[in-house]
């Protein structure tokens, strides 16, 4: 594709230090063509949407995760699955962008959605109601393919931590190369 600079805003469902789906959004990033620049958004200083809050302006930490997603081409996110869906933090981040209704930033942004547990399901019933919340917020998310990681905790390498499960890389590069013309068809 073009090597044109693409900016990418990277989210991470989870606040935690560990966490399984930070892993996979780090090896995303070392996979990533280098022309990408990735910027990871930080969600732990976002407060619990309120409309009071919000008529008085938004918080810095929210109006940070707005710019970012602004400036970018595209948005990525990596999330846990909780209780059968969207993590809490995560869908607390997107309703805040998703305001003003009528021109958030989310409106015909191009979103790539991936996630993993140690369970069997990969996260595919979180990804199912993140895919539903975006379409909500008009952004566009990309169909497939999907990336479904179950059993995380064995694909990590035993001295590093790190995912290393040479089918796993190998698919995660499929991903972010259909991430990219799935950008470029709405450029
Ligand atoms: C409140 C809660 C609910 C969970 N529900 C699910 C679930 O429905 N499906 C699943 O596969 N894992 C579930 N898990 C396990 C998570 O997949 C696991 O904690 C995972 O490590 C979280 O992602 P992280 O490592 O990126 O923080 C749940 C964990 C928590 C804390």
């Amino acid at each position: 594709m073009s090597e044109n600079k693409l900016t990418i805003t990277a989210i991470c469902g989870s606040l935690r230090e560990g966490s399984f789906n930070r892993k996979v959004l780090k090896a995303m990033e070392e996979l990533a063509p280098k022309h990408w620049e990735i910027h990871r958004a930080d969600l732990s200083n976002i407060p619990l949407y309120n409309a009071d809050i919000e008529s008085q302006g938004d918080p810095q930490s929210v109006a940070l995760f707005k710019e970012s997603i602004r400036q970018a081409d595209g948005v990525l996110i990596v999330t846990p699955e909780y209780n059968s869906g969207i993590p809490g933090v995560l869908k607390n981040a997107l309703d805040w962008v998703s305001r003003p209704v009528k021109s958030s930033v989310l409106i015909q942004k191009p979103f790539a959605i991936a996630g993993a547990t140690p369970g069997s399901g990969g996260t595919a019933q979180s990804q199912a109601q993140v895919r539903q919340t975006l379409l909500a917020m008009n952004a566009y998310t990309m169909p497939g393919p999907k990336i479904l990681i179950g059993g995380i905790h064995e694909k990590l390498n035993e001295t590093t931590g790190e995912l290393d499960d040479e089918s796993t890389l190998r698919h995660i590069e499929k991903f972010l190369t259909a991430f990219e013309q799935w950008i470029y068809f709405f450029k």
